[in-house]
Parts: structure tokens; C-alpha cells; sequence
């Protein structure tokens, strides 16, 4: 591969636990026109995406479903691979983390740690958030919940393997401080050097024992190795690292990790670390953008049609979609995402700026000189040399500013010679000038100058907006001119040729009506509602609520079950010296010693049954979130045993 600069760009691998949404869309939408972009520059890119498949969440998200594991994800697996086609994700390799080539390389990786004694075992005790797969110390929750995202964490108490992330702590700092592209945007990385660095790192855990959904510790099969210790790894896996003729001394370091702020801490302190214990160069850099937020309050499933990629791509196009994501977002800020918004970007920057440029532009041509593209004159007029100027340091304005990986600037940098191209137009007035046959010729210059720089206009676009280029060039005839395609054909003004066959198309990007838009999705959200809904529960009457009886009730003991790892045996006080057993599978979610004296929500007349040779009298209500995680349901205040709820 010698002769080209190669450029190595990652997203991360996500979770295949629920579809994705427009925020996983955003990372991926930018990283591709950043490889995209690349390519065009000449470099030799290699672009990955793929699954995070293992790890507790997913195993807890398939059980609910219903589904067998690995049925599970491989279903959204192919979801996810069809929004990226429909989005034009140019991704060159999608890994995926339950593949052999990953699998057994993170194996022999982990071997190589426990050899080097980076890897001990020893027992873990701490908290633990399932959501975000994250070991917590007691004192840095936050009011009792995971400091990342603020949900609940479990507390665990296991046999495990620790990596000695001290070890390398002072080698991570020293490549930080004198590497300051690494960690960007910079602002986050005081952030991870004063939080986590500064105040000493702890041995982090690496393993776990209370699930099976993982790459199996080699020799020690009862545990499985720690999920982002298994999916940081993909990186290096899929570049085939460690094995004969892989990509891995083509493109490795990465250039770019692309990720969300969320999972910065991982990837400028785990991942680096493990680097350097494999004797590796770290990525030149990570870079961690801000956050894609609803107009309306925080992203989640629960909002529905909205945040789903897909149907926004069925509804606006891809191109659409990509341009308001690369374009409203700061790269690095956080921006809001919102209907409304989007309708008015696509109406104001596609349908009018650009898609108004290219249709004035051809009908004028069709208009004027049916339809062919005239010779243009010698003469040059001071608006002319604008036009010229303005399109001739595009490229590079925007070379620099995607250097800095900076896409919406990019953008706005293009958008200035779209602007200054339909300025063009009304300077130049050729309605006027069709009317005077004196001044043909100066009609068909400005006529020429509008279709060459449309023609910069369009491959300028391709990185960003892949479908439009080609839309564009079927009206200006260089479908078939590939050589007037790229960005080398941009350093010289005039390349289009006179006599071109100029013909209009359908509207790049018909205007939409903003009311309509979202009276479309009002409705869609409704039915969507509506639907889940109907999915969830069916309604019920007042009588047939009242027909369950919920009580009160203090919990006396509580003890697990011999040979099950899920239920509990507990004993609880109705009041008035009733005291019922049920068998509850509460186990994984909190500790027996935990439970006497708490008062609980009970059910009480359900019909007894017998479950694994134990009487079970009534159930325990407890609430469980989409994570799978249970909480038992108590009371606000104090109240005495057995009174009931209504
Ligand atoms: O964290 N705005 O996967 P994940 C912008 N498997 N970007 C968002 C976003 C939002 N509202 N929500 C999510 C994981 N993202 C791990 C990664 S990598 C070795 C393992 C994007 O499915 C953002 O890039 O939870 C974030 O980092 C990523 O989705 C998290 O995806």
C-alpha cells in the first residue's frame, strides 16, 4: 500500500440491544463523509462499523424478547445494516463481536495480559451499571445511581480478573500531554485527565462470572471477559492484528475514532492502556462529538417515529437526512434535533439555495439555447472573476476546515459558493439579456459560468450528500465524464465542455410544507402510540382492577434457593399473624440480607403454586425497567401490614 496516505476511521460498535436512532445515525452519517471525503483527497481509507453483541444488557434484552440470543441480534444486526445501505454508510469492513476472528484474537490478547501479569484474579465487590456496562466504586455514584447516566446500579459481589491499569497510568499521561490532537475536542481532556487520571486509576475489572453471554476467559470458562475490554479490541481484530498478512500494519494507529462524548473515558484511558500493554501505538486520535437532543426533551424510543432513522430516510431521502445532520450540528456541540427544524433546512438550503441554482440554471439553458450549453466568450467581467475565485478556493477552504474535522464548516463553505453562484444570477439578470440580441454572447457566458460552477458545486457535495452529484450531473450531461467527477478536476475553471446536452430533471428537493410535515408526524406519532399501546396492555375496567387484592406487607426473611441462581424464598407479615411464603425471582437483583424489615407491595389472592418444591403463596410487585432491571415497589410512608391498596 506504499505511495498512498492511508486514513483509518472507526465509529463505535453498537449495541445491537433495540433499533438504533438518529443519534447512533449522526456518528456514522459523519464518519462516512469524513472517509468519504478522504478518498477524495487520494488517501487509502479503511472505514469500520459493526455490533457490540455480548455483555449482560443484550443477554437480559433477549431473554425479555423472548428470543434466543443470538436470533436476537442477529435481527437487528440486519436492521442495522439496512439503515446503513439506506443511509450510503460507505463502510469498508463491519465487524461484529460474536465473529471467530474477533472472538479468538481477544482471546489470545487476554492470554497475552494474564502472561505479562498485567492480568491477576482476585474477587470484585462494587457496583455495577448494566446499561452502561460500567464498574462503579461506591464513592463515585452519584446520590446512589451511575454517575454516567444516572440509572440504577447493581451491587456485585464476584470471583474476577483485574487488568493493572496503574501499570501504564504514567506512560498514558506523558503520550496526552505531549500528543494534545489526541483527546478532542480539547476541552474534554482535562476532563479525563483531572477526573480519572489525576486522582490514581484503580485495577480495573476485567471478567464476569453471573452471565454466560461472552468470549469465555481462556481457561476459565465459567467467566466471561469484561464486554468493552472484549469490544474496544475490534479496532486492531478487524484489521486482522496479530495475524500474518492482515490489514493491521497497513492502517494501524487509527487516525480517527469517531465516538460520542458518553464513551470518551473508555476510549482515552481504557483503550489506550491496553494498547500500550500489547506494545502498540495509540490512535492519533479520538475524538468524542457532542450530543443530538429532541426539540422536545431528551432522544428515547419512547418518542417513536421521530428519532427513527429509517423513516425519516423514507419520508425526506438520505441525502436530506445526512445534510441536516452534518450541517445543524456544531461538530463537537451538542445540537437538537426536531421536525421542524429539519423541514426548514431542506427547504431553505436544498430546495431553494441549491436545488433553485440547478433548476434556474438548466431552464435557462433549455430556454435560451435548447438545451445546449453555449461557448463562452473571452471576455471577463469583474462578477465573472468573482465567481471564478469564489469556486477555485472552495476545495481547499474546505480541506482545511474537514482536516480539523470540521463538517458543518465544510458545508457552510460550499454554501457560500452556491450562494454566490445564484448572486450571480441576479447580478447578471439573463432574463435581460436573452431580450437584446446584442449581447448573446454575453448571455451565453454567464449561462457557461452558472453550469461550471454548478459542476464544482456537485462534486464538492459527493462526500456529503453521495446521491445528489448524480442527479445533478444527468441534467449538465457528465454522467458519462468521469474525469470532470473529482476534485482534481476542480483546480482549473472551464473544464465542462460547450455544446453539452442540457436537460431538466425533476426537482432536486421539492419544498415541503412545514404544516403538513408535521401533521404527517403528529399522526404517525399517534398511531405509533396507539400501537404500542395496544401492544403493551389492553385496558381494563375499574371492577377488574379492584378484583386483585394488593396489600401491604413486611418482609421477615428472605433466603435463595438451593440449585437456582434466580429465586428467592421469602417470608412476609400480613398483619393480624398471617404470614405467606412466595418464591420470588428477585435474586439477581437484589441480596436476601438485604430484605427483612422492607415494606413491599403483595398480591394476595393469587392462586398458590408450587415452584421448585416450594409452596408460593401471593407475589411480590416489583418494577422493571427495559433494561430488564427489577426494583420491588414499596410504600412512600409508614403503614401497618396488610392494608390494601386501592
Ligand atoms: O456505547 N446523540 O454503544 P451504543 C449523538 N457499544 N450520538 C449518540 C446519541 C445522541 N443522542 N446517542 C447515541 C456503545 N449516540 C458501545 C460502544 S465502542 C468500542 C463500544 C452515539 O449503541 C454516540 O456515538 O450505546 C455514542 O457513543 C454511541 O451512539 C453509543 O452507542
Amino acid at each position: 500500500m506504499s505511495g498512498f496516505e492511508t486514513f483509518y476511521i472507526t465509529t463505535p460498535i453498537y449495541y445491537p440491544s433495540n433499533k438504533l436512532h438518529i443519534g447512533n445515525a449522526y456518528t456514522t452519517v459523519a464518519a462516512d463523509a469524513l472517509a468519504r471525503f478522504k478518498r477524495s483527497t487520494g488517501h487509502k481509507v479503511w472505514f469500520l462499523t459493526g455490533t457490540d453483541e455480548h455483555g449482560q444488557k443484550i443477554q437480559r434484552q433477549a431473554a425479555e424478547s423472548g428470543k434466543k440470543t443470538e436470533e436476537f441480534v442477529d435481527e437487528i444486526v440486519s436492521w442495522i445494516k439496512e439503515l446503513w445501505r439506506e443511509l450510503d454508510i460507505s463502510y469498508d469492513d463491519f465487524i461484529r463481536t460474536t465473529e471467530p476472528r474477533h472472538t479468538s484474537s481477544v482471546a489470545r490478547i487476554f492470554t497475552r495480559y494474564i502472561e505479562q501479569g498485567d492480568i491477576y484474579k482476585g474477587k470484585y465487590e462494587g457496583w455495577y451499571c448494566t446499561p452502561c456496562e460500567a464498574y462503579w466504586q461506591e464513592r463515585q455514584l452519584h446520590e446512589n445511581s451511575c454517575p454516567d447516566c444516572g440509572r440504577q446500579v447493581e451491587l456485585i459481589a464476584e470471583d474476577a480478573y483485574f487488568f493493572r491499569m496503574s501499570r501504564y497510568a504514567p506512560r498514558l499521561m506523558e503520550y496526552i500531554e505531549s500528543h494534545p490532537e489526541f483527546i478532542q475536542p480539547v476541552s474534554r481532556k482535562n476532563e479525563m485527565v483531572n477526573n480519572f487520571l489525576k486522582p490514581g486509576l484503580e485495577d480495573l475489572c476485567v471478567s464476569r462470572t453471573s452471565f454466560d453471554w461472552g468470549i469465555p476467559v481462556p481457561g476459565d470458562p465459567g467467566h466471561v471477559i469484561y464486554v468493552w475490554l472484549d469490544a474496544l479490541s475490534n479496532y486492531i481484530t478487524a484489521l486482522g492484528y496479530g495475524e500474518k498478512d492482515g490489514l493491521f500494519d497497513s492502517f494501524w494507529p487509527a487516525d480517527v475514532h469517531l465516538i460520542g462524548k458518553d464513551i470518551l473515558r473508555f476510549h482515552t484511558i481504557y483503550w489506550p492502556i491496553f494498547l500500550l500493554a500489547l506494545g502498540l501505538p495509540l490512535p492519533r486520535m479520538v475524538f468524542g462529538h457532542g450530543w443530538l437532543l429532541l426539540q422536545d426533551g431528551k432522544m428515547s424510543k419512547s418518542k417513536g417515529n421521530v428519532v427513527d432513522p429509517r423513516v425519516l430516510v423514507e419520508r425526506y431521502g438520505s441525502d436530506a437526512v445526512r445534510y441536516f445532520l452534518l450541517r445543524e450540528i456544531p461538530f463537537g456541540q451538542d445540537g437538537v434535533f426536531g421536525l421542524e427544524l429539519l423541514v426548514k433546512r431542506i427547504n431553505t438550503d436544498l430546495a431553494n439555495d441549491l436545488g433553485n441554482l440547478v433548476s434556474r440554471t438548466v431552464t435557462m439553458v433549455e430556454r435560451y439555447f435548447g438545451g445546449t450549453l453555449p461557448q463562452p466568450s473571452n471576455a471577463d467581467y469583474p462578477v465573472d472573476q468573482d465567481l471564478k475565485e469564489t469556486a477555485l478556493e472552495t476545495p481547499g477552504l474546505m480541506k482545511a476546515l474537514m482536516d480539523e474535522l470540521k463538517i458543518g464548516d465544510a458545508l457552510a463553505q460550499l454554501w457560500k459558493l452556491v450562494h454566490r453562484s445564484n448572486k450571480y444570477i441576479d447580478e447578471n439578470a439573463p432574463w435581460d439579456l436573452a431580450k437584446d440580441p446584442s449581447r448573446r454572447e454575453r448571455l451565453a457566458t454567464v449561462i457557461y459560468n452558472l453550469v461550471e460552477s454548478i459542476r464544482f458545486i456537485s462534486v464538492l457535495l459527493i462526500p456529503f450528500l453521495p446521491r445528489t452529484p448524480g442527479r445533478i450531473w444527468e441534467q449538465i450531461d457528465l454522467r458519462d465524464q468521469p474525469h470532470l467527477q473529482n476534485r482534481d478536476s476542480l483546480e482549473i475553471w472551464g473544464q465542462v465542455q460547450p455544446g453539452s446536452v442540457v436537460r431538466r430533471k425533476d426537482d432536486l428537493f421539492p419544498r415541503l410544507n412545514l404544516n403538513e410535515e408535521l401533521t404527517r408526524d403528529e399522526k404517525q406519532a399517534a398511531a405509533w402510540v396507539e400501537k404500542r399501546n395496544e401492544d403493551q396492555s389492553e385496558q381494563i375496567t375499574l371492577e377488574q382492577f379492584q378484583q386483585v387484592d394488593i396489600r401491604v406487607a413486611r418482609i421477615v426473611d428472605a433466603s435463595p434457593v438451593v440449585g437456582t441462581d434466580k429465586l428467592l424464598r421469602v417470608k412476609l407479615d400480613l398483619g393480624a399473624g398471617e404470614v405467606r411464603q412466595v418464591i420470588a425471582g428477585i435474586a439477581r437483583h437484589c441480596r436476601s440480607e438485604d430484605l427483612p424489615g422492607r415494606l413491599v407491595l403483595f398480591v394476595a389472592n393469587l392462586k398458590p403454586v408450587k415452584i421448585r418444591g416450594h409452596m408460593s403463596q401471593g407475589m411480590l410487585l416489583a418494577a422493571e425497567d427495559d433494561q430488564g432491571r427489577l426494583v420491588l415497589t414499596t410504600v412512600a410512608g409508614d403503614i401497618s401490614e396488610g392494608s390494601k391498596v386501592c
